[in-house]
């Protein structure tokens, strides 16, 4: 067993912040920005029924996807912000979750879990190594270890009988339309979750794989020559039809992998080309700023929100483009600057949209508009708390690889 590193500066006087306001949110303040992500956090965190001791499922209409998602913000909330107040909470969740192969195939979910949500959770405990997030279960894996078993998952679904290879939607027959359907947030995971393992352990398998799942991608279309991330194809017409609609997450998705990929590649050619990749799926990114006419490069998800169509899921997609855009900045010097510019603005933007409710600091959907409009959900709190706490990662720890990781099995203070 290998002894606990702190990671976190100043995590004792960090824990003293009082929750701030939003709509006061100061980006060039790591204090504001802990205290403001602290009340958000709260937010986010009143949706969940469970707490140190008890997993419980999120009530309906939450989707067992999202709380791995959720998990997975708390998981770098600790990290970015030094507040550990929720660490029992975070890890008794994803711990519960792990199933009986410790590998996030769950029968509970059986029903409906794809290989999408497999990766969501994949995410969150992917982030718990890299961060040395506590685990204090003797009993189970370490963090490093399940990642792994999800990856291996995973991969046991590579499908070859028909496009080539590429990852199917869902797994199980209750699911029969996503049995024929390649989509990019199953692929755009694995291949993200490869190029994180890469890294983690320098295992070339890992890598090996980023790279065949990223050529199937972009062979089959999924990214196209500008680095558009669609949403996917169908096996019924060998992926020759790709479903054009774009979502942030799936952006934020194969970026993430990409510069993940240009921070550990093997050769000086290689990283040029993931560096290359990673700058061409940033400014692709650029589709989900800048709605009209009331403000100018904020964060907005184009396919729903300015027809307020949106469902569940899609209300908490800008979350994820935001968690991996800081992510990718931290790994990549050359986007830092243009990341942390373009966030900043949406973050104020999302400052303002958190002035709903009774507390006045409930988050609303809609950034550009300036203020609250009055769409509320665990979505729009995670939204704005994964780009107000991103302002952080620049300053934090960057994720731990090889000897740094460790079995932590206790709880900081
Ligand atoms: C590399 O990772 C793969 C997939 O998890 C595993 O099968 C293999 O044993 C690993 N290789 C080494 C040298 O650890
Ligand atoms: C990888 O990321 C680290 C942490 O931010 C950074 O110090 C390093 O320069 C990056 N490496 C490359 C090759 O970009």
């Amino acid at each position: 067993m290998k002894f606990y590193k702190s990671v976190r500066p100043a995590a004792a006087a960090v824990a003293l912040i009082a929750p701030g306001i939003p709509k006061n949110l100061d980006v060039s303040s790591s204090p504001s920005i802990q205290s403001i992500a602290k009340t958000i956090a709260a937010g986010a965190m009143a949706y969940y029924p469970g707490d140190a001791t008890h997993f419980v499922d999120l009530p309906d209409p939450y989707y067992w996807w999202e709380t791995g998602a959720l998990f997975g913000a708390m998981v770098d909330y600790s990290h970015y912000t030094g507040d550990h107040s929720y660490d029992p909470t975070i890890a008794t969740a994803i711990l519960a979750q792990a199933g009986p192969s410790f590998d996030y195939m769950l029968p509970k979910h059986y029903g409906d879990e794809g290989n999408d949500d497999q990766a969501f959770w994949g995410f969150a405990v992917m982030a718990a190594a890299e961060s040395n997030f506590p685990q204090p279960n003797t009993t189970m894996p370490s963090w490093l270890d399940m990642s792994e078993n999800i990856w291996n998952s995973l991969a046991s679904r590579w499908d070859m009988s028909a496009c080539n290879g590429g990852m199917l939607w869902q797994i199980f027959a209750s699911n029969p339309n996503g049995l024929t359907y390649k989509n990019s947030v199953s692929n755009g995971g694995f291949f993200q979750l490869s190029a994180r393992l890469a890294r983690a352990t320098g295992n070339s398998t890992y890598a090996d794989w980023a790279t065949k799942v990223w050529d199937w991608s972009k062979g089959v279309g999924l990214l196209d020559g500008d680095y558009n991330v669609y949403d996917g194809t169908n096996i019924n017409d060998n992926c020759t039809t790709i479903n054009h609609q774009t979502f942030s997450y799936s952006q934020g998705i194969y970026l993430y992998g990409a510069a993940v990929m240009a921070n550990s590649s093997r050769t000086a050619d290689d990283q040029l080309s993931w560096t290359k990749h990673t700058e061409g799926l940033l400014k692709a990114s650029g589709s989900f700023f800048t709605p009209y006419p009331n403000a100018t490069d904020i964060m907005y998800e184009h396919a729903c929100e300015l027809g307020g169509t949106c469902n569940t899921d899609m209300r908490s997609f800008k979350g994820y483009l935001s968690r991996f855009m800081s992510r990718s900045a931290r790994l990549v010097p050359s986007i830092a600057q243009d990341v942390n510019t373009i966030l900043s603005m949406s973050a104020r933007g999302a400052g303002f949209a958190c002035t709903g409710g009774a507390s006045g600091t409930t988050c609303g959907q809609k950034w550009y508009m300036g203020g609250f409009d009055g769409t509320v959900g665990l979505g729009e709190e995670m939204c704005a708390l994964e780009t107000i706490h991103g302002l952080l990662a620049k300053d934090a720890t960057p994720p731990f690889k090889g000897d740094d990781i460790q079995t932590i099995r206790s709880f900081s203070s």
